[in-house]
């Protein structure tokens, strides 16, 4: 692995390798102030972001490294027409490593085949997002002990959002792991996902009720509504509120329940939530930390 652009870029082994790695950094993070002294992070966002490109900011300087980059592409060369291929080629010559968000499903694919330093996607349009998939391992880890023999529901819009795609690749590879696609008709997981199921024998079902199916999670992720993709405001707000999550809805639900979000939250989840230990939204906010100061030291090589 020198670049990670899909979840599937890892092996079970390097994957492993990486959650171990963020456990240890938690356990003991003065041990790693200063793995990072003398490299720098490039965070190319073309798209807004709070905790991607802020989680590997500061796992980056928790390195004791060093970051730079833009969080809006249009004070960039990019408004002169620079190319893609052209602004990677450039940061090549300041940093170490990349980590870069895009509208557009591939841009990281294209930008690492024109670097030798390493690419870390960290989201392509709808596509997928691995280092929020990475968080949601190490949040799952930690959480319930195990990666493996889990029902996961996945809830809300499935079509646009590119974290339940990357998940559903990972959690895919464990065993005993059954999938619950709770969405709108308009809002459904993509085929390809649901036929890379149906190959591998993974079990799924797709529901439009989220309640009726609340006893059997172990896992609950929820999604927001992509707006930013949908090609008409009309279906956007017909669609916007399908999932509001409230603590009535979780009466039938097991007591070990994990709720996970990747946020942003807009509505699908009420606030008076968050006070319910199964939420674990902001606590995978901070796992996202760890991961991404453990994949920097794996595509670094740094020991
Ligand atoms: N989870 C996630 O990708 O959040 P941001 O869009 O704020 O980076």
């Amino acid at each position: 692995m020198h670049h990670l652009i899909d979840i599937t870029d890892l092996s079970m082994q390097e994957l492993q390798e990486i959650i171990d790695l963020a456990l240890d950094i938690i356990a003991d993070r003065p041990a790693y102030t200063e793995r990072c002294k003398n490299k720098t992070l490039a965070t190319l966002f073309y798209e807004p972001s709070t905790r991607t490109r802020l989680s590997f900011e500061a796992a980056m300087l928790e390195l004791g490294g060093n970051v730079l980059g833009f969080s809006d592409a249009s004070t960039s060369s990019v408004t002169k027409g620079e190319s893609l291929a052209d602004t990677i080629m450039t940061i090549n010559k300041f940093a170490d490593i990349i980590a870069m968000r895009h509208p557009k499903d591939g841009a990281p694919l294209v930008a690492s085949r024109v670097t030798d330093i390493p690419i870390i996607n960290g989201g392509d349009g709808s596509h997928c997002h691995p280092t929020q998939t990475l968080a949601d391992l190490l949040t799952i880890k930690r959480e319930m002990r195990r990666l493996d023999n889990l029902v996961i529901g996945m809830c809300g819009d499935l079509k646009f959002g590119r974290t339940v795609h990357s998940l559903t690749k990972a959690m895919m590879r464990y065993d005993n792991i059954r999938f619950v696609m709770i969405s709108p008709d308009e809002l459904r997981m993509p085929e390809h996902v649901l036929e890379e199921l149906r190959e591998a024998g993974i079990p799924y079902t797709e529901v439009r009720d989220m309640e009726s199916v609340m006893p059997e999670l172990d896992i609950l992720y929820m999604t927001r509504v992509q707006r930013e993709r949908f090609f008409n405001e009309e279906d956007y707000l017909r669609l916007k509120d399908s999932y509001i999550l409230t603590s009535d809805k979780l009466r039938g639900a097991k007591e070990s329940l994990r709720i996970l979000h990747p946020l942003p939250r807009v509505n699908e989840i009420s606030v008076a939530v968050d006070d319910d230990p199964r939420a674990c939204y902001f606590k995978q906010v901070q796992y996202g930390k760890y991961i991404r100061m453990a994949l920097i030291l794996k595509l670094l090589e740094i020991k």
